[in-house]
């Protein structure tokens, strides 16, 4: 049986229809596929830490954007959403220290637990964020940089 060429295809589903905030996203998306692509050359054990410290630092530096975006224009639900995304840092933390210490391996297991930790909160958390922005002229088209500046 052929393996699928990627573990999780970027879907409109995930879309929240702000344009640099789905940017992001689908990079998270390819940097996941990275590690399944490591997997499916049996690679894992030695490439997937550095792909996880990736997703990672990828990630921080994603919530800080989404962050900012929430701070500048008012966003109610900030500190709920900070929230959620300082909890997503210290279980992906979790993961890789246990990846570390072998007690979990870069398996399956680890990319369905891992589609399952971005896919939840960008279809529930991030989708209101995106409709607020949008609500705010900011969204497709629309770079929220052009708004702030011009
Ligand atoms: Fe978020």
């Amino acid at each position: 049986m052929a393996l699928p060429r990627t573990f999780i295809e970027w879907d409109d589903r995930f879309s929240i229809k702000v344009e640099d905030i789905d940017y992001q996203h689908q990079e998270l998306v390819n940097i996941m596929n990275r590690l399944y692509q490591a997997i499916v050359d049996r690679t894992a054990q030695s490439e997937g830490p550095k792909i996880l410290d990736d997703l990672k630092i990828y990630t921080i530096a994603h919530f800080s954007v989404e962050e900012s975006l929430m701070r500048i224009f008012g966003y109610e639900d900030y500190e709920v959403h900070k929230e959620q995304h300082r909890q997503l840092v210290e279980e992906l933390q979790e993961v890789m220290l246990r990846v570390e210490a072998g007690e979990h391996h870069i398996n399956s297991d680890l990319l369905i637990y891992l589609r399952k930790w971005l896919v939840n909160h960008i279809m529930h958390t991030d989708v209101k964020l995106g409709r607020f922005l949008i609500e705010q002229g900011i969204g497709k088209n629309k770079p929220w940089y052009k708004r702030i500046f011009s």
